[in-house]
């Protein structure tokens, strides 16, 4: 892909191009079309980007030590646990993760398809944020891990901090959807936006916006702008209040 910004344009490969996070670091990365919807016709997302994408897709996930993803986007069925082409794991395993980053699954009800691949099949297994109320509802017997923060709802701070204190995840990519997206923004756990903008037109129908109501606004700064094959890439840093960027 080419990096745009920061000039000038340079031919850049997407692992190098997204592994310069700092040690502690929470981005959310997710696809769009040009009408901002996440979905696309057949209310997924498999439209939207194309290869481009689906080679950005997987850098960003072979970075990271964790991949957070909200329970709705996980009852489509189509999240299957992190695996990676043998040449990204290993450029993966030379940057010290070894392992495949566990998917983080983030749901107040536990209403979860058990016997999905994601909990019987991971090499690292899925871990489960969830609030101390849903608990009488863990399945017996699975292999996914429990992160209880919350009593009667999720405390999302809180679970983020211990997935890095006591899972040592201190790298995290947040694929959504926009429920989750938005809660992490709005706990202002987010420090970075990564949008894939595909050159696709949705309209009405199945359009989802990517993020619902935020009450308190980040201010972004746009960092980096890719382009492959027609999809831009953009990289947003998000300040928290009185966060000056360096
Ligand atoms: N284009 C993209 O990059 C992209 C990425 C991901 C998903 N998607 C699309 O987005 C759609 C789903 O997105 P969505 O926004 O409806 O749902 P979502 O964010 O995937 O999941 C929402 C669910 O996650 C749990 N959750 C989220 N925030 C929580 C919090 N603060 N506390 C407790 N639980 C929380 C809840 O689960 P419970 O209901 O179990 O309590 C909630 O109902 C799908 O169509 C999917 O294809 C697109």
């Amino acid at each position: 892909m080419r990096r745009l910004l920061p000039g000038p344009p340079v031919e850049l490969d997407p692992f190098d191009a997204y592994q310069d996070q700092p040690d502690r670091w929470l981005r959310v990365g997710m696809a769009l079309s040009v009408d901002g919807s996440v979905t696309d016709r057949q209310g997924w997302t498999d439209g939207l980007g194309g290869e481009a994408d689906r080679r950005v897709f997987r850098a960003l996930r072979a970075v990271s030590d964790g991949i957070l993803v909200g329970a709705t986007t996980i009852r489509t069925g189509r999240v299957g646990p992190h695996r990676l082409p043998e040449e990204l794991r290993a450029r993966r395993a030379a940057i010290g993760k070894p392992a495949p980053a566990p998917v983080i699954v983030v749901t107040r009800s536990l209403r979860l398809d058990w016997s999905h691949r994601l909990f019987t099949e991971a090499a690292s297994p899925t871990i489960v944020i969830t609030c101390a109320d849903a608990m009488p509802g863990w399945p017996p017997g699975t292999a996914a891990h429990p992160l209880v923060a919350g009593g009667t709802e999720v405390d999302l701070p809180e679970a983020v901090r211990r997935l890095r204190t006591e899972h040592g995840l201190g790298q995290l990519l947040c694929e959504g959807g926009p429920v989750l997206a938005t809660a992490m923004t709005a706990a202002g756990l987010v420090d970075e936006l990564c949008l894939t903008i595909a050159p696709a037109l949705i309209g009405a129908g199945h359009h989802t916006r990517p993020f619902g109501h935020l009450d308190r606004r980040p201010d972004l700064t746009l960092t980096a702008l890719y382009e492959s094959d027609g999809v831009i890439f953009s990289r947003y840093r998000l300040l928290r209040s009185g966060e000056v960027q360096d």
